[in-house]
């Protein structure tokens, strides 16, 4: 089966506005590096020179050499789109190396002039997602062996090894003659590294780079099998080449696993990047992420990737489809944080159906200009969509493309995407401009891989996704939601990224407490932070070993002045409820139910904001607030039921801290404001994602609708799923 998975005007203002940042900043942001601080002005664009948001998408011409009038209509089509970009030749190996050695570059180079004729640029892209079929059948070690021990059949994509000398040594091959060929061509605006990395192989040559990697990371036998606490059903290793990750249940060694896997990747990824690099040093590499996918962690991809890119796929139908889209945020700020707010690449989404949805509704007028809209305000620099044209045949030929089979510019996709290419090219303006919250929301995959091979504290719910990490996403997406709904701006950060640049961080469910991570809560907290931490936090090492001396452990106890004795583990429906202590200093009153976990916390420093109803630990506390140096650390002992209780304390953090908001206004149920900032100018994306009417009070002031070219009035209708680019002037 193919991976599937899932499962999310103002011109004229030239190159000079990010010239002026400072030199040596715009020499590692023009090479792609992380910007040494959120301070930078304006980034440059995606492709050098070019000031434009980019749109475009997959074009795949290798399908279509026997017809090369399709081609021809493309580039016109292209044009009419409104489109600038497209990424060319994903999975063309079979076409540019139809023999081992012989290279048929000819028809890419008619389609990279042809691009560059219609003044397009193209991503490029190295084949290495797909591989040709006689390499599979000469070079066996090139295709995956899965948990089982079957190598797979050449059939399908993804599929490759990862460490394969062969593989690596053909994909280098091709990657070099792609960059000698075409790294001075007029069309070329950066590298799209293969597609969509994932998946494991545990063929010999994998299993011994494991071993390696587990050598140079624990140094002795003896500290692997301390580490792994392989005492447990008598696991002892003796020797490295025991060690298999199929046969274990050490979860230790599971996470290590993850760990290598995603290391391997990256190692496979840097080795297709040097040739390009080396051609191209001032042109971007990038690969399309999976959003949330569990199976690697992306944030080990900044380093490989000039700028972040993912592909997104959100399920946004019915009529409360705009509950969905909190999530659907989440993960644009995880990409835009990746890199401290350099703007990111949204590489893939669907102009209309997504083929392997069960159900692929059609999007409803408007919502495909939100969605992207909604990707570039939260700091997107790119619209880009899978596919440009539906191919005839393979699997993929019902997925939604701006070029249905029937061809022309007359359906209702096409002109939603001209229309949409259209605004974006009075867009320009927002090229490069960032978004600079003072909230940042802790997620780590690290912790989400532990809570997964961890027996316990419970199992997750149901579904694959929430019984993957047991609800560890869904949680933090419930911390995030408040602050989304009132229109705070979030970077999505990981444990080991900077605090300081923050005044409230929020961290739920430390499960896996990462080295130092601790000690730098401590400092940020002391200098005047304010710190979230919830239930389950600060339970294991990076190993897997329980932290003991109590949770939350590793240093977490003193700091949130609290100690768990025992975590209650609830049935569907429970009784229990949060109660707000009258009085208490964030001036929350009421009661709020709970669900699944309720740890029973002995308040050691801190002090009680709120306390349990029911049962034998009636009383006990479980909101909690420790002031440390001139900050605060809080502690949420249980998992509120409903969005009401995160509503209320957000909201109350929000107002006690001054936090700024991204735009003064009542925001209506439904109603999303993000903030772009950069070049002296600042601009509101402000959407209504429900499917009716709605209108919005701006504060004092004055704005102008981008898009329009007009001031707007102090009271802005808000048609169904209509979306706004406005600027503060
Ligand atoms: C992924 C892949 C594309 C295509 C789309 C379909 O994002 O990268 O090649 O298969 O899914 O939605
Ligand atoms: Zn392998």
């Amino acid at each position: 089966m193919p991976v599937r998975r899932r499962r999310f005007m103002q011109t004229g203002l030239g190159a000079a506005s990010w010239l002026a940042l400072p030199g040596a900043l715009v020499a590692r942001a023009a090479a792609g590096a992380t910007p040494a601080s959120s301070t930078a002005d304006r980034y440059p664009p995606l492709v050098p020179g070019y000031a434009h948001l980019l749109h475009g998408g997959d074009w795949n011409p290798d399908q279509w050499l026997h017809e090369p009038q399709v081609i021809a209509d493309d580039l016109r089509l292209m044009r009419e789109a409104g489109c600038n970009a497209f990424s060319v030749g994903i999975f063309a190996w079979s076409q540019l190396e139809p023999q081992e050695g012989r290279y048929t570059f000819e028809w890419l180079d008619g389609v990279m002039d042809g691009l560059a004729k219609n003044g397009l640029r193209a991503f490029l892209a190295t084949p290495s997602g797909a591989k040709p079929r006689w390499m599979s059948e000469r070079y066996p070690e090139v295709r995956r062996i899965d948990g089982t021990g079957r190598r797979l059949p050449h059939g399908d994509r993804h599929n490759h090894c990862f460490t394969s000398p062969v593989y690596r040594e053909k994909t280098r091959a091709i990657d070099s003659r792609l960059a000698e060929r075409y790294g001075k061509h007029p069309a070329l605006a950066g590298w799209h590294i293969s597609n969509e990395f994932n998946g494991s192989c545990y063929c010999e040559l994998c299993l011994g780079a494991f071993r390696g990697w587990l050598r140079a990371r624990h140094g002795t036998l003896e500290r692997l099998n301390q580490a792994y606490w392989t005492a447990f059903w008598s696991q002892a290793f003796q020797d490295w080449d025991q060690i298999d990750p199929r046969e274990s249940p050490l979860d230790g060694l599971m996470l290590d696993w993850d760990r290598f896997v995603t290391h391997q990747t990256v190692d496979f990824m840097k080795n297709e990047a040097a040739p390009l690099k080396a051609a191209t040093p001032h042109l971007l590499v990038t690969t399309n992420m999976m959003g949330t996918f569990t199976g690697l962690d992306s944030r080990r991809f900044t380093d490989v990737c000039d700028r972040m890119a993912w592909d997104s796929y959100p399920h946004l139908h019915g009529t409360e489809s705009w509950k969905q889209v909190p999530g659907l945020s989440f993960v644009h700020d995880l990409y835009r944080s990746m890199k401290g707010g350099l703007p990111f690449i949204l590489m893939e989404s669907t102009p209309s159906q997504t083929n392997w949805f069960h159900t692929p509704s059609l999007k409803r007028p408007g919502q495909h200009r939100q969605e992207m809209l909604l990707a570039i305000g939260h700091g997107a620099d790119s619209a880009m969509y899978f596919q440009w044209r539906k191919g005839q045949g393979g699997f993929e030929k019902f997925h939604g493309a701006v070029i249905d089979h029937e061809g022309s510019t007359n359906s209702r996709v096409f002109k939603d995407v001209a229309s949409l290419g259209a605004e974006l090219g009075k867009l320009d303006a927002v090229v490069g401009t960032t978004v600079r919250p003072e909230v940042a929301l802790v997620h780590d995959w690290e912790i989400r891989w532990a809570l997964h091979r961890a027996q316990g504290p419970r199992q997750g719910r149901g579904d694959w996704f929430n019984w993957f990490d047991k609800e560890y996403l869904t949680t933090c997406v419930d911390h995030y939601r408040p602050f989304w709904k009132r229109g705070v701006p979030v970077d999505v950060i990981e444990s080991t990224q900077p605090f300081d640049r923050y005044r409230l961080v929020v961290a739920p469910m430390v499960f896996l407490l990462q080295p130092g991570v601790a000690d730098r809560m401590r400092a940020f907290v002391t200098g005047g932070g304010t710190l979230v931490l919830t239930y389950l936090s600060g339970v294991q090492d990076q190993a897997g070993l329980v932290l003991r001396g109590g949770w939350p452990g590793g240093g977490l106890r003193e700091l949130t002045g609290v100690w768990v004795e025992e975590i209650d583990s609830l049935y569907p429906n429970p009784a229990q409820r949060i109660v707000m202590k009258a009085g208490n200093a964030l001036g929350l009153a009421g009661d709020h139910p709970v669900r699944e976990y309720c740890e029973l916390v002995h308040a050691e420093k801190a002090t009680v904001l709120a306390s349990y109803a029911n049962d034998f630990y009636a009383g006990r506390p479980c909101l909690t607030v420790n002031t440390v140096g001139s900050g605060r650390v809080y502690y949420l002992a249980a998992r509120p039921a409903e969005e009401a209780f995160h509503d209320a304390f957000a909201q109350a953090l929000v107002r006690d801290l001054g936090i700024a908001r991204n735009l003064d206004a009542a925001l209506p149920e439904g109603v999303t404001v993000q903030k772009r900032e950069g070049g002296g100018r600042t601009f509101l994306f402000v959407h209504n994602l429900k499917a009716v009417e709605q209108a919005l009070d701006l504060p004092r002031g004055r704005f102008a609708d981008v898009l329009a070219g007009k001031d707007v009035p102090g009271r802005l209708a808000l048609p169904a799923y209509g979306t706004f680019v406005l600027e503060r002037l």
